[in-house]
């Protein structure tokens, strides 16, 4: 058997039989999930699932969302139209969509936890003997000596030139995905400038003053409040505001948000419950049918995909295997289409684990393994936020489970597996030992095979086994095909 973090060891379990009555079997067929979609709003789709970059950039649940909360009275108070106001919120409601693609890079250099990282820096300010002493507080705090001195040397011969480079990914790659999830360009360059400040000394383009895109200027503001608010409350964002006008931010900016402040309730309602803080508005815009829904499962699949160099493209090929499982045991069209969604997110609580620990070499000790294996019940909890979701949630919280009860989070076994978690399963295994691990190269397919069969009944079900070899054939003999055809 692999390393424990894609499968473990077993014994004898409860089979499952593809036409058994378990009571999740309705819901695979009728498609009453599915059916929900187009009742959904694009903002409460996105909150919820904004949860996610939360918690890669550190910050606590509902950050972004109470930043975009934020950020749109300030817009109402600088006298914004509209709709350019659902612009803002969405540029400030994604502004970390890019977050997951540098935190393998910056654990790298840095010799640290991202995460904590990340959500330290954010209430560093931006003077220079500040970001000096930040940086050689965290650089190489859980290396060696050696290591520490190494690491810290480089950063201070190319530690401009460094930011600057993590921020540029961050900022562009988010902006890309903003323009995927069908957003203006007023949006993506929102995103895109999130850094940059009104004193010219932000990145990745040191842009200044009414250069910066006001969508930008609004989000790097909210961002900062709801930061400092969360961390020591009304007066602490009051006071960090006041610091860094006119170096940070825009002061015009400063002191709308002030009269906002004095004329209302901002500090009670980003107190209170969060779907309080999402607009309903009754738009077409905010309806979002079944392809969008395709798409944005897409995008966060990526966004998962990008926080590791070992898992690059895991969430795409795991949605591939799963739905040609799905095809070999003929399933639908629309709970193969409920699968592929549910196998692109069924990592997403990952962006939660910081890189020192998913980008490991060698095994995880204890206490990482631990961190480790809370990845499915953070993937339950964010996907468990809209009913839309309730069926993926259920996958990602329990796709390292094993039919003998000896998996994890929840250590379930037998019929309390779900068919389509049993599917996800066999393609999160299939895929995990068919790539390059920190700790191992791939495998064949044959190899994989003989670890999965060998497994049978125990860990996986046999079923889905079978039928993932039945797909992975037709897909050789499909290629074999066109190889056929490219030499004639
Ligand atoms: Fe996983
Ligand atoms: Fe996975």
């Amino acid at each position: 058997m692999g390393d424990r973090r894609e499968c473990g060891a077993g014994r004898a379990a409860v089979r499952f039989r593809w036409k058994a009555p378990v009571p999740r079997m309705s819901l695979l067929l009728s498609g009453s999930l599915a059916n929900a979609a187009p009742a959904l709003r694009l903002s409460q789709i996105l909150s919820t699932l904004s949860h996610a970059l939360d918690m890669t950039e550190g910050q606590p649940a509902g950050h972004c969302v109470r930043a975009a909360f934020v950020a749109d009275r300030i817009g109402a108070a600088v006298g914004l139209p509209g709709p350019e106001r659902r612009d803002l919120r969405y540029a400030v409601l994604l502004k970390d969509l890019g977050c997951s693609s540098n935190a393998a890079r910056l654990c790298q250099l840095y010799l640290a936890d991202d995460l904590g990282f990340k959500r330290d820096f954010k209430r560093v300010g931006s003077g220079l003997p500040e970001v000096l002493r930040f940086v050689l507080e965290q650089t190489g705090a859980g290396a060696d000596l050696a290591g520490r001195v190494r690491a810290v040397g480089h950063i201070l011969r190319h530690g401009g030139e460094i930011s600057r480079e993590l921020i540029e990914t961050r900022c562009t790659r988010g902006a890309s995905i903003a323009r995927r999830l069908r957003f203006s360009e007023t949006v993506a360059e929102g995103i895109a400038s999130l850094d940059e400040h009104w004193d010219g000394g932000g990145k990745p383009s040191g842009l200044s003053g009414g250069a910066i895109p006001l969508f930008s200027r609004i989000a790097l503001l909210s961002q900062i409040v709801d930061v400092f608010h969360r961390f020591g409350g009304p007066r602490a964002a009051l006071e960090e505001t006041r610091r860094r006008a006119g170096r940070w931010f825009d002061p015009s900016l400063v002191a709308a948000f002030q009269d906002v402040v004095r004329d209302g309730t901002l500090w009670d309602e980003l107190a209170g419950p969060e779907e309080l803080l999402i607009p309903l508005e009754d738009d077409p815009a905010e309806r979002v049918d079944e392809t969008y829904l395709d798409d944005i499962a897409q995008a966060f699949g990526d966004i998962v995909d990008a926080k590791s160099p070992y898992t690059g493209n895991h969430c795409q090929r795991v949605a591939l295997y799963a739905d040609m499982i799905g095809e070999s045991l003929a399933l639908p069209d629309e709970a193969r289409r409920r699968l592929r969604r549910a196998a692109l997110l069924h990592d997403i609580g990952k962006l939660g684990v910081s890189n020192s620990i998913l980008d490991k070499p060698g095994r995880l000790d204890e206490r990482e393994w631990s961190l480790m294996r809370r990845h499915p019940v953070q993937s339950r909890v964010i996907l468990s936020g809209l009913p839309v979701f309730a069926e993926a949630a259920e996958i990602g919280g329990a796709h390292h489970e094993r039919l003998d009860g000896r998996g994890y989070p929840d250590g379930v076994g037998g019929s309390e597996i779900t068919p389509l978690t049993r599917i996800v399963t066999v393609a999160d295994i299939f895929d995990a030992l068919t790539a390059d691990r920190p700790y191992r190269k791939a495998m064949s397919r044959a190899e994989a095979f003989a670890i999965l069969d060998a497994d049978r009944d125990t860990g996986v079900d046999r079923e889905m086994v079978a039928a993932l070899r039945a797909g992975v054939d037709r897909l050789e003999r499909a290629n074999a095909g066109v190889d056929v055809l490219a030499a004639a």
